[in-house]
């Protein structure tokens, strides 16, 4: 653990972006996606060797604060919950995600068909009530069902968290990331599975591959279109593996064929949690995982090399990156009010070579720092 944080701190590029009052560079008013070459040289003024002069001047500044309160507006959030079991334990989610104020909405999707779950027994305050939106299923949809919710939020994007992580430690560093790149997923994790994840990732230029692979529990922020189109991609692409249509997440990252901007942070349990009745601790739980890590990619890289899209009419996969921003590590401040970045990623992971008949099964690779 000491050594990765050494990778993290080591040349600390730049102390960026106090919540809500700058998004990073001024000089970027549009959505275009970025080239890299095109950003390395445009940036070129702030470049000094390891460091970054802001020089930021009073019109820059202005011009930010203007640019991220069009963001606020355009991307409003909803949360998402999943409920099975753990009443108490989504009722203190609900409790912090209300008192955080970052939401329109928060909609817990109740997976138990034995609960009618009620606002009531979720929160006291009657003033929270209208704010709250309960969807009880008929069936148990696991991970399907969040891509669901989402589907059906009001507002363009979705915060989801799993019930027992308490995200309030950087809810507002992921939210402005979000707001900084919004066509990226965003998320967090601890150290060791950052670095698993780095490993999990896949580049091949001459088919458009650019993906890596991120969870989502800990804390993640996506645009509902893109639960939309998971929706959609589960129904053709999972059509004969239905059983692995509950393992959904392991599917997203991928198939959005981005890679993620994720958080490398310390995470934390809510009080009170505790670890019984989750999905994951359900038997073949891993092997179904696994099965659909290797599906995930192998199904992307298929698709991708063979262009398949005319074959699945509007369906195909994305081909374009469209995150705004070069590869960094990025964790927020204990405090949550700002966001160490640094360009120093311990693995090249554009350059490693990757080919689907013998390099599909990456994620077993043990070169993780430990
Ligand atoms: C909340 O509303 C219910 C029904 O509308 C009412 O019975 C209850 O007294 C209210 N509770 C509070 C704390 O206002
Ligand atoms: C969540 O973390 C915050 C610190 O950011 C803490 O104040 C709060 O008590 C925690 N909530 C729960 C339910 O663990
Ligand atoms: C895939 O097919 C579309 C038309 O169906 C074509 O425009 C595109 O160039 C093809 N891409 C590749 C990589 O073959
Ligand atoms: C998709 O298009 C390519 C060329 O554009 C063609 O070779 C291939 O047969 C098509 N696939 C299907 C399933 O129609
Ligand atoms: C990928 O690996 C297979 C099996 O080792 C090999 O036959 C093939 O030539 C490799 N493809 C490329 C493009 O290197």
């Amino acid at each position: 653990m000491q050594k990765e944080y050494a990778i993290l701190l080591i040349n600390i590029l730049v102390l960026l972006f106090f919540f809500q009052t700058l998004h990073y560079f001024p000089k970027f008013t549009n959505f275009l996606p970025a080239i890299p070459n095109q950003f390395a040289s445009k940036l070129a003024r702030y470049n000094y060797g390891n460091e970054i002069n802001i020089g930021l001047s009073d019109f820059e500044i202005a011009q930010s604060k203007q640019y991220e309160i069009e963001l606020e507006n355009k991307y409003d959030l909803t949360a998402v919950l999943l409920h099975w079991k753990r009443t108490e334990s989504v009722k203190r989610a609900v409790s912090y995600l209300l008192d955080c104020n970052s939401f329109k909405e928060i909609i817990i999707w109740n997976n138990n068909p034995e609960i009618n779950l009620e606002k009531s027994v979720l929160v006291k305050n009657n003033a929270s009530l209208n704010r709250i939106r309960i969807i009880n299923s008929k069936e148990n949809l696991k991970d399907e069902a969040k891509y669901r919710v989402c589907a059906e939020a009001k507002t363009m994007a979705c915060f989801y968290v799993d019930d027992d992580w308490n995200a309030s430690f950087y809810l507002k560093s992921l939210i402005a990331d979000f707001r900084s790149d919004p066509y990226v997923l965003h998320s967090a994790t601890e150290p060791y599975t950052f670095y698993t994840n780095l490993v999990w990732t896949y580049f091949d230029k001459n088919i458009d591959l650019h993906t890596g692979f991120s969870w989502i529990g800990c804390g993640s922020i996506f645009l509902r279109e893109y639960a939309q189109r998971h929706l959609q991609y589960l129904q053709v692409y999972l059509k004969n593996n239905r059983n692995l249509v509950y393992l959904s997440d392991v599917f997203f990252s991928i198939w959005l064929n981005d890679i993620p901007s994720q958080f490398n942070i310390n995470i934390y349990g809510l009080t009170g949690r505790n670890s019984g009745a989750s999905f994951s601790s359900s038997s073949n739980f891993l092997q179904y995982q696994h099965q659909s890590s290797i599906l995930a990619i192998r199904i992307l890289e298929h698709n991708l090399r063979y262009n398949q899209s005319n074959a699945t009419s509007h369906l195909g996969f994305v081909r374009r990156s469209n995150r705004r921003f070069p590869y960094y590590i990025k964790s927020s401040s204990l405090k949550d009010d700002f966001i160490f970045f640094t360009n120093i990623l311990p693995i090249d992971i554009e350059n490693i070579p990757f080919n689907i008949s013998k390099d599909f099964e990456r994620i077993k690779t043990k070169f993780i720092l430990k």
